[in-house]
């Protein structure tokens, strides 16, 4: 009991509120931050070829149960840089879920490729495996899931459908620092897993990404690409691929690697948080929440994720004007932003479900989670309330 009472106020000591309900404000920062980043500063070296990259980039594939890391600018280059690195290009195909933040399509976009938008199962928010299986064609060059919110995908069904057609998977684990599929962790399962330490996620330097994997030639291939085209062992001014500088630099990695002490107690704390929300809450009609399958039980908990039967929009003003943060969900599928809504430059199957949860889906972000025993039972009143139809 002491020593959790210990670990809050030293967790805490630099936690900044925006409310009265005790709400943190995001991201968190303490000592020992500033103490990795003097280490930093005080060095001649603050760019991406300081050590403390290597050591960042072990530390977070270790604590993923990966091999390799790959840390790097941000969290959409990193899937570029995948892409890229399995030689996909113009005319090949990557199916990606029809929900998730733009980057998921972009990247494929960006390197030439097609994506081809596909169903979310309606109650996880995860691609569905069986609508994967549909959209494989002759062009198919790889599978791209989205841990969404923090549990992850099917991983026995994608890995099965994978290895079936042999065609690699890049799981973007952009939510899932932490999170476990029957023990295993985000970004081991795929060619590559990809991460984003963007201001946002649970774990962030303001901006930042890694790329993990357990292929050396993989991730030798994608540091090529990311270091001007540099080969391991050579020289500074010998450059052997058509590569660029997408580096992350020893300042954010110093920030991450204190983030990632963090982590362990801030996954603790929500898992706990949200089991007491979604208990509390379960006899409330209209409202449900994301799913988690057994498998998947370990997670961040990124998003509270749920979608209400009744009115979302005043659901929404309703904890918002209580003081809760609460998003109405993405304003539309990724095929229906402008950039795709025309159709040339992707593929889209049916997508019912994801059409419906725009519609009427809902998040509240991970600092919300974050709370005493208090704060949690006032936040989950503030839920019934709002969902009071
Ligand atoms: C699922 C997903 N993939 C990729 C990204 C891109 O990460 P970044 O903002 O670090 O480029 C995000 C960012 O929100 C994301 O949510």
């Amino acid at each position: 009991m002491f020593l959790e009472f210990l670990a809050t106020v030293i967790v805490y000591a630099h936690v900044t509120y925006s409310n009265d309900m005790g709400i943190p404000n995001w991201p968190i920062s303490g000592a020992r931050e500033r103490e990795l980043l003097e280490e930093v500063l005080a060095s001649d070296r603050w760019g991406g070829h300081h050590p403390i990259v290597n050591r960042f980039e072990r530390e977070f594939a270790a604590l993923q149960h990966c091999r390799f890391g790959l840390a790097a600018m941000n969290g959409t280059v990193t899937l570029e840089m995948a892409l890229e690195a399995l030689g996909i290009g113009e005319g090949d195909e990557v199916i990606v879920p029809a929900i998730s933040f733009i980057s998921s399509a972009t990247a494929v976009s960006r390197v030439g490729g097609t994506p081809v938008f596909v169903d979310i199962e309606p109650d996880t928010f995860n691609i569905d495996p069986e609508r994967v299986c549909e959209a494989i064609g002759p062009r198919t060059r790889a599978i791209m899931p989205v841990h969404f919110g923090g549990p992850m995908a099917n991983m026995d069904a994608l890995v099965e459908i994978a290895n079936a057609h042999g065609i690699p998977m890049i799981e973007d684990a952009a939510h899932a620092q932490g999170s476990e599929w029957n023990g295993r962790r985000a970004g081991s399962f795929g060619a590559f897993g990809s991460f984003s330490f963007q201001n946002g996620m649970v774990v962030t330097a303001g901006e930042g990404g890694i790329l993990l994997s357990n292929d050396e030639a993989l991730i030798d291939r994608a540091r090529e690409i990311l270091d001007s085209g540099r080969r391991k062992g050579e020289g500074w001014f010998f450059h052997y691929t058509l590569g660029t500088n997408y580096r992350i630099t020893a300042l954010q990695c110093a920030v991450l690697i204190a983030q990632l002490e963090r982590l362990p107690e801030q996954n603790c704390r929500r898992m706990r948080n949200v089991t007491a929300i979604r208990k509390e809450l379960a006899d409330v009609p209209g409202l449900h929440f994301q799913r988690v399958p057994d498998a998947a039980r370990v997670h961040t908990n990124y998003l509270l994720l749920g979608w209400v039967d009744g009115d979302r929009g005043a659901f929404h003003r309703s904890l918002t004007a209580a003081g809760f943060p609460c998003t109405p969900f993405y304003p539309h599928t990724l095929y229906e932003n402008p950039l795709y809504h025309e159709r040339h430059n992707c593929h889209v199957m049916p997508c019912p479900n994801a059409e419906e949860r725009i519609t009427d889906a809902f998040w509240i972000p991970h600092r919300a989670l974050l709370g005493d025993e208090l704060e949690t039972q006032e936040l989950a009143s503030a839920i019934r309330t709002a969902a009071d139809w």
